[in-house]
């Protein structure tokens, strides 16, 4: 498969370098509009031949899916220039800022018989798939809630909030591990660096079954944390992207109600310590398996996995925390955008 990447910026030459690594794909050509960006990449990649204008490189004859990594709001424009030129794409996550652009591409990609992936790569992590694995093999026993952290000072984004820039990635992760999506959505968001932009968000999501989503994301925090915990009623987990000991631990920790000797209408409620389990969690890297997922599901015609229906509800959820944050943080009905 020949692979077109649009945007060369700090994340485009990884899609570029893992794409020429797979044994399935080869880069022919790369698209940017600063000269400064092309260069590094000319410079990285010898093969792959290096233009500005986008709309040049998605109608190339050599070029069979296209890989779109520029910022976000410039997502749509990118990907439906692709998909009208009749090439499969792969686009960074979140797929567009609205639901009705999101739809509108998936509507379109489906129209054409094309694969249009995003790239929530967590749902491709080693240790999140552990914890995914462990969630539906029953072990926390029945969801309470699960709580995400992602902080750290910068990288700051222009074009969008840290909510759309870090959020997202955990929104896919809950999702995923629910299989679901939230009912409602309440965030407090604030501007610190620049108007209209939220540095730190506050978010709280409520899922079917009465399981709770917290997620709080910073890019003006001191510390970089990277990190979901689970509770269940029988035990507890904790994937830390960063821990030195392995991404996943497993504390054997619950509450349990014991009843008075005395009186057998009343319980107290007791901590329950036991051991500490960390799996073997081999290493992977995440866009490496993401990638080749997407060089699969084009060759099948098949996508499993962060398909159109998963990505829109995505950006469903971001738009409804968009909502909530203009309302000072009331709660607001997620599926209020159209679906
Ligand atoms: N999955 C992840 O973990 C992850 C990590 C980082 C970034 N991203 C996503 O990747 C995308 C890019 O992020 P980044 O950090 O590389 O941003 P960046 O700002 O460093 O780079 C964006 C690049 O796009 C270029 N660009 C702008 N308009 C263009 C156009 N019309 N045609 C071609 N190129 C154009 C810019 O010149 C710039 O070089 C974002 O959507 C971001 O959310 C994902």
């Amino acid at each position: 498969m020949r692979i077109g990447v649009v945007g060369c910026g700090h994340w485009g030459p990884n899609h570029i370098r893992v794409f020429s690594q797979l044994s399935g794909s080869t880069v022919t050509c790369a698209a940017d509009p600063d000269a400064k960006r092309r260069a590094v990449v000319a410079g990285q990649f010898s093969g792959v031949d290096v233009v500005d204008d986008y709309n040049a490189l998605v109608r190339r004859p050599d070029v069979d899916a296209v890989v779109v990594c520029v910022p976000t709001r410039k997502h749509e424009e990118v990907t439906r220039a692709a998909l009208e030129a009749g090439k499969h794409v792969l686009c960074e996550k979140p797929l567009t800022v609205g639901t009705a652009e999101a739809l509108a591409l998936t509507d379109l990609a489906a129209s054409r018989g094309l694969i249009l992936m995003t790239g929530h790569v967590f749902l491709f992590n080693p240790g999140i798939l552990k914890l995914r694995d462990l969630m539906m093999s029953g072990q926390p026993g029945r969801i309470h809630y699960l709580r995400a952290l992602r902080t750290n000072l910068g990288p700051i984004r222009q074009d969008v909030n840290s909510v759309y820039d870090l959020a997202s990635h955990d929104i896919s992760i809950f999702n995923f591990l629910l299989e679901a999506e939230p009912v409602t959505a309440s965030a407090v968001g604030a501007s610190f660096l620049r108007p209209g932009i939220e540095d730190v968000a506050f978010i709280t999501l409520t899922y079917p079954n009465g399981v709770v989503g917290a997620i709080q994301v910073s890019w003006l925090d001191p510390k970089k944390l990277r990190e979901i915990v689970v509770v269940g009623d029988t035990k507890m987990v904790v994937w830390d992207e960063l821990a030195p000991a392995g991404p996943i631990s497993i504390y054997d920790k619950s509450v349990v109600r014991e009843q008075y000797y005395d009186d057998f209408g009343q319980f107290h409620l007791l901590a329950r310590e036991g051991d500490l389990t960390i799996p073997r969690v081999p290493p992977q890297e995440p866009l490496k398996v993401q990638n080749q997922y997407f060089l699969d599901a084009v060759k099948s015609g098949y996508l499993g996995k962060s398909d159109g229906a998963f990505s829109v509800s995505v950006v469903r959820v971001l738009e409804a925390i968009a909502r909530s944050i203009a309302q000072g943080g009331a709660p607001v009905p997620v599926a209020q955008e159209s679906k």
